[in-house]
């Protein structure tokens, strides 16, 4: 029978949201290669350098560093199911979306969250966190995201580091999609579990959550009362497995891992500062763009963005044919053609042709733009941005009769990403 798994129409398009990306083809040659034993000694090297790898990219000396199986959310959960024992003050620091999944999955675990809650958008001031701790006797545990992907924002995580470091609280940070696109220094800003992802920034597929526990939080760990929860995610069985004893535990994801090896080699090659200074550049260059359009940035000007994945806000005056274009382009999704785009609207051809510019995509905009496809996610988003009041993904999709309608979050998203990398 003839395969379908080379098929063009599904694996050349090009990945505009902020996650997955695009996987180099390197990436996925590694992954192809003849899968082996988890417990092959050739491949506990390959475990071996991969936390190797990790330690340079974390910028820490945390001998307990790996990859989680599983996804960003699967490293957030073992950073909360392993560090909290029941009724621990934890204090979650919420600027979006992923805040309140971090407050969520703490309480999971019988953490007693305090959340704090940031308007969407906004950056939390240093001088106001402060003061919130102080006002929190016996906290045991602090959490923040520190590229918030819902909004595009950036939180001052070295401050935050430096003040909790000389106290008995154990600091989490998030770092799904900063890690290996803005700087972030684990040792340095007395970060004691960081987790990440896949997809975002590194370039390779979804599904392993790369981590690092600090002595201090080891420490607190070895403390419990009470077994860890989770058994899939306690980090001491994980540890006998990816340190010295080697002991089975579960079969790692061997391909998985290939590929995510070459992916911390690619980043090394190009190294850490060249990588940031490439996101800065091409953020640049995209920023320029916008203020050149009537688009607006979502995270407020004065506080530091992202830049490697934007928010913007779609002026008033082509949210009526925006929103027109979003729903040929979920019902090209659901029908699975190919799109163009053709819009009168200079403003906005212009604004995503500059975008598709950024992957050496030259489009004739002055017919329209050839728009490739990416999963109904990202039109989610801007169709939510369209409707005005209050709106949520499960209405959009209802008045579009569809099939994603029941299969949603039911959140609200008040903007549009793009992002350029
Ligand atoms: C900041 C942040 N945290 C956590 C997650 C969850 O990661 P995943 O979807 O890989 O489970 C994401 C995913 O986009 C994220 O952006």
């Amino acid at each position: 029978m003839e395969s379908d798994s080379n098929d063009p129409a599904i694996f050349s398009k090009l990945l505009l949201g902020p996650g997955p990306s695009n996987v180099p083809e390197r990436i996925l040659k590694a992954m192809s290669n003849n899968c082996i034993s988890h417990l092959d000694p050739d491949f506990f090297e390959i475990l071996d350098q991969i936390s190797e790898n990790l330690k340079q990219l974390f910028k820490t000396n945390n001998k307990t560093t790996f990859a989680i199986s599983g996804t960003g959310s699967a490293g957030m959960e073992a950073a909360f199911a392993n560090i909290i024992e029941k009724d621990d003050k934890t204090l979650v620091f919420s600027s979006g979306l992923f805040g309140n999944r971090m407050a969520d999955v703490a309480s999971r675990y019988g953490g007693k969250v305090i959340e704090i809650k940031k308007q969407w958008g906004k950056n939390f001031r240093i001088e106001e966190m402060k003061e919130t701790i102080d006002s929190h006797k016996d906290l045991k545990i602090v959490a923040i995201v520190h590229a918030e992907t819902s909004t595009g924002s950036l939180q001052p995580i070295k401050e935050l580091g430096e003040y909790i470091k000389s106290r008995d609280i154990i600091f989490i940070v998030d770092c799904v999609t900063s890690f290996t696109g803005i700087n972030l220094e684990v040792d340095n800003w007395s970060i004691d579990i960081c987790y990440s992802g896949t997809q975002k920034c590194l370039n390779v597929p979804p599904g392993l959550s790369p981590i690092t526990f600090s002595e201090k939080a080891l420490n607190k760990i070895k403390k419990r009362k009470e077994k860890v929860t989770s058994w899939y995610l306690d980090i001491n069985l994980l540890r006998n497995y990816h340190e010295e004893s080697r002991i089975y535990h579960h079969t790692a994801p061997v391909n998985m891992l290939f590929g995510f090896n070459e992916g911390l080699k690619i980043c090394l090659e190009e190294g850490l500062q060249a990588r940031f200074s490439r996101h800065q550049k091409v953020s640049k260059y995209f920023d320029d763009i916008v203020k050149s359009t009537d688009f607006s940035f979502f995270v407020d000007k004065e506080y530091e963005s992202l830049p490697m994945l934007k928010s913007l806000v779609l002026p008033e005056s082509i949210r009526d044919e925006a929103l027109a274009i979003t729903f040929r382009m979920i019902s090209a999704v659901r029908d699975n053609q190919s799109l163009v785009l053709i819009s009168p609207n200079r403003k906005l051809t212009r604004m995503v042709s500059a975008y598709l510019s950024n992957w050496g995509i030259v489009p004739d905009d002055s017919a329209g733009v050839p728009l490739q496809l990416t999963p109904p996610g990202r039109f989610l988003r801007l169709a939510l941005n369209l409707l005005k009041g209050p709106a949520t993904a499960t209405r959009v999709f209802s008045l579009l009769k569809h099939p994603i309608a029941h299969s949603v979050e039911n959140y609200r998203v008040d903007h549009l990403n793009f992002v350029p990398f």
